[in-house]
């Protein structure tokens, strides 16, 4: 029996492309895992209304983790357009399979790394090495959301905060409310993990980023159990910054960073601004990961006008790799596979477009595959 069962999930668009470029360095790195297949993404929504099905559900409970390449995600009225006849206006509504594994398998740290390796023209400065930890089940994307707004909804907030009462002249159908739920344990693990982290690869430093001056209960809340969990980590500085300055600090000094910790939304946002600093989405691993299951994936989305022509840069998907066999405790291989990546990054010689090259997304990971 191989050692480990890998759900093998690539979705739609360009992910089908970039796990097909992981599948090349895997089969070289010799990892002893038996792979499989699981249906997940937009022809699963066209066809079932279902883009994450029970049976994906039950493969995922039956592996170790999986290695995940991308998913379209288009708005509700859009979503609905794509559905196959049969299945039109029977009130199906999409929502992202990601966003739903992540809180149904309670995968809730994010961690995407952002690391400038050398060589890379695409760079925005060099020594950028900056570890986003973004919490991944709850705030903003927690899915509770109301509209039109119930009248009993509304009388029970009013009731207990008269903000409320500015809003009294606007309709029900005229009000959107989406809620952002941020929980002691959440903010307590997100922030555990950030500082376990730093602890484990001699960080000297971790930057909670929220807004608490306006968010005051919410963000109020990460910051002071940010404060808290600070205090076993004698080592390690906490700093604090809102997600505003910290959009312009990034620009400005970027390598003063090494690891933000934030919420939901903000680390949404924050991970695309850091990714661009390091050359964009093809440069971005992400991690989804819970107690007892992980999901790895590139931070970039499906492209797809690219899809099947495999054009886009397959590094941020070997990165996802590399961090799925460091979580399976495969440290030696993630390490070979990262100064694979690094080496050739660094050689100038295989690039895909967004590099200034011409190569395949394949012929990438050929290279990788060759230096293993
Ligand atoms: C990401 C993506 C997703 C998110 C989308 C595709 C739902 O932007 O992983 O950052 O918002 O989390
Ligand atoms: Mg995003």
């Amino acid at each position: 029996m191989p050692k480990y069962k890998i759900a093998w999930l690539p979705g739609d668009g360009v992910g089908v492309d970039v796990m097909e470029a992981a599948g090349i360095v895997l089969d070289k790195l010799n990892l002893d895992a038996e792979y499989i297949q699981g249906d997940i993404g937009w022809e699963f929504w066209k066809t079932e209304a279902n883009p994450f099905p029970d049976r994906t559900k039950e493969l995922l409970r039956q592996t170790d983790c999986a290695l995940f390449g991308a998913i379209t995600s288009l708005p509700k009225q859009e979503a609905e357009a794509a559905l196959i006849p049969e299945l039109q206006g029977k009130g199906h509504i999409y929502v992202s399979p990601i966003v739903r594994l992540r809180q149904e398998f309670n995968l809730r740290t994010n961690m995407r790394p952002c690391k400038a390796y050398p060589g890379n023209p695409l760079n925005y400065r060099d020594g950028i090495d900056i570890v986003v930890f973004r919490e991944n089940t709850e705030g903003l994307y927690s899915g509770v959301e109301f509209y039109p707004f119930p009248d009993e909804v509304r009388e029970a907030v009013k009731k207990h905060n008269s903000k409320m009462a500015r809003f009294d002249h606007h309709p029900a159908d005229e009000i959107a409310v989406t809620l952002r739920i941020n929980t002691k344990t959440g903010c307590r693990d997100i922030v555990t993990d950030a500082f376990e982290y730093a602890q484990k690869t001699g960080r000297k430093s971790v930057t909670v980023v929220e807004k608490p001056n306006v968010m005051r209960e919410t963000s109020g809340l990460m910051v002071r159990t940010a404060r808290e969990v600070a205090e076993s980590y004698p080592g390690i500085e906490l700093w604090e910054t809102n997600i505003d300055a910290m959009c312009m600090w990034l620009i400005k000094n970027p390598t003063d960073y090494s690891i933000l910790v934030t919420s939901n939304m903000f680390g949404d946002i924050v991970s695309d601004l850091c990714a661009q600093l390091v050359g964009g989405l093809g440069f971005a691993s992400s991690g989804n990961i819970g107690d007892d299951y992980a999901v790895f994936e590139p931070t970039h989305g499906s492209a797809p006008k690219y899809a099947g022509r495999y054009k886009v840069n397959p590094i941020a998907m070997l990165l996802s790799t590399k961090m799925m066999l460091g979580w399976l405790g495969e440290t030696d291989m993630g390490d070979r596979l990262e100064n694979a990546i690094a080496d050739v990054i660094r050689e100038e010689k295989v690039r895909t477009y967004d590099m200034g090259g011409s190569n395949s997304s394949l012929e990438v990971a050929e290279a990788v595959a060759a230096r293993l």
